[in-house]
């Protein structure tokens, strides 16, 4: 297919039905395709919109385009969970079908408000010029899932911002709504988070900027997210451009959060006494969302993937795929991030792990490890090596080196991993750890994801990899002696 202007922006129902059922087909026999992990029926997925919890139900929306995998005209895909695990797609839900959003139905979130779960969106509008024009636009579902838009645009971009104006995030406190927006700032095109207000969901005002940092935030503040965990406001977001002297990060661009001490969206301050930190030290995640739950409970999904770049799903017409669903807590002013603890219910096969290797030794721990796994291994302090997933006669598999003695790191390295990807943006990404302390690494495969957990979530990785069918084997190697202890499970299919 060769993409233009007109076939990525065609209506939805210019497409044949014959060409979707093909594309379907195609990424449901993919040997890549996730068990456990939503990825898009056909064409591509981007970011996690909509998160929720109503009419006794987890709700998530992603952003798709399913005729091809690039970035075309965007609608949101709704599906429902009863334990945030096992999903059940219920299909497309809001359309590019009005005035105000012609372009593409961008992302946004959803609340609870009369019975209803409202979602706030950005509808993508191209004029005849193709010059952008914003508009953050609402919509009700009902509990029998029908949907209704608003006719009228809640919010228009005002003149301070660019065309770049999108993402709204909708937040109740006591009654009042806010919504924050990302944003570039008109005068100086630097990254920002936009605020607005409401007593009604009608006449919303706008309050500026959110001032969080005197640090320059790059050029685009894209999806800003706001969650209180264990009593502290988070700022989840995606500065494009941000300047490597603030953080070191080497995806294309960073997924990045600052842990606050108090948050008054109504003064537009939230106050920071932290760094801004990386929140997932992997390759691929981006657009991550995060929500309250009722129980003051607070859950995080992300995008498995990035922008602009290339995935080899690309050559069979579908690309990326969801994170797992993640739980937040706070110990000690650090974030941590563990996949959610329902997982366990669809563990099937299982075996222990348990033993020594002296130094420079090898040793196959699982040979048939299977393509959608969960391993729990800990080590203790004063140890090197190396554990190998997806290893076996065609490759060497995900690298994953580990040091625990002094100058304590650990590393992921996808250079020899079946097919290579992104090297543009490297092939390693590390961390250091704390010395002279045991590591325990709960790691999550699936198909063509990787999401390793480091001591109870405090680091996370999380990365697509495209191994070759063949290479099963979970593989351990020490520099030094080795002591490992820990579980493999298989994972049950849990995407309907
Ligand atoms: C982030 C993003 C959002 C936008 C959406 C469009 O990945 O660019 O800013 O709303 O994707 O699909």
């Amino acid at each position: 297919m060769k993409w233009t202007r007109k076939n990525l922006y065609s209506q939805y129902g210019e497409w044949s039905a014959d060409y979707l059922l093909t594309l379907q087909a195609q990424a449901a026999k993919s040997s890549f395709r996730p068990t456990y992990h939503i990825a898009p029926t056909s064409g591509l997925l981007n970011d996690p919109n909509g998160f929720s919890f109503f009419n006794n139900q987890w709700h998530l929306f992603y952003q798709s385009f399913p005729f091809g995998p690039v970035h075309g005209l965007k609608s949101w895909v709704h599906l429902v969970s009863d334990d945030l695990v096992d999903w059940r797609n219920l299909g497309t839900a809001l359309t590019a079908d009005t005035v105000h959003d012609s372009h593409g139905v961008y992302s946004g979130s959803a609340t609870v408000i009369d019975e209803q779960l409202f979602l706030m969106y950005t509808g993508n509008v191209r004029d005849k010029n193709w010059v952008r024009h914003p508009f953050q636009n609402g919509a009700y579902l009902t509990t029998d899932n029908q949907l209704t838009k608003l006719a009228h645009p809640l919010i228009e971009q005002p003149k301070h911002v660019t065309d770049h104006f999108r993402d709204p995030q909708i937040l109740k406190k006591d009654d009042t709504y806010f919504t924050l927006l990302g944003a570039q700032d008109a005068a100086t095109k630097r990254g920002k988070i936009s605020i607005f207000k409401s007593k009604n969901l009608t006449t919303w005002e706008d309050l500026g900027y959110l001032n969080f940092t005197q640090q320059d935030m790059g050029y685009m503040i894209e999806c800003p997210n706001l969650v209180a965990i264990d009593g502290k406001p988070v700022l989840i977001f995606c500065p494009q451009g941000l300047n490597k002297n603030i953080i070191n990060y080497n995806n294309i661009y960073p997924n990045t959060y600052l842990v606050g001490d108090t948050c008054q969206l109504e003064k537009g301050k939230f106050n920071s006494s932290h760094r801004l930190e990386l929140l997932d030290h992997g390759f691929d995640i981006y657009a991550s969302q995060a929500f309250n739950t009722p129980d003051g409970n607070a859950y995080l999904v992300s995008w498995l993937g990035l922008p602009e770049i290339d995935y080899p799903t690309d050559s069979e017409n579908w690309a990326h795929c969801m994170s797992v669903v993640k739980k937040l807590t706070i110990r000690d002013d650090k974030l941590y991030q563990e996949p959610v603890a329902a997982i366990k219910n669809y563990r099937e096969e299982h075996a222990v792990l348990h033993g020594s290797l002296d130094s420079r030794q090898r040793k196959v721990i699982v040979e048939k490890a299977t393509l959608s796994y969960e391993l729990e291994l800990s080590f203790p302090k004063n140890q090197q090596g190396t554990l190998s997933l997806l290893n076996g006669p065609d490759s060497e598999g995900l690298k994953l080196h580990f040091s625990t003695s002094s100058a304590a790191f650990f590393e992921i390295d996808r250079k020899n991993c079946g097919q290579t990807f992104a090297t543009t943006y490297g092939t390693k990404r590390r961390v250091s750890l704390q010395n002279n302390a045991p590591i325990k690494l709960h790691i999550l495969v699936d198909h063509s994801t990787c999401e390793v957990f480091i001591n109870d979530g405090e680091l996370v990785f999380s990365q697509r990899i495209f191994p070759n069918n063949n290479d099963l084997q979970i593989v351990l190697a020490s520099e030094s002696e080795v002591i490992y202890n820990g579980d493999w499970w298989k994972i049950s299919n849990t995407i309907h």
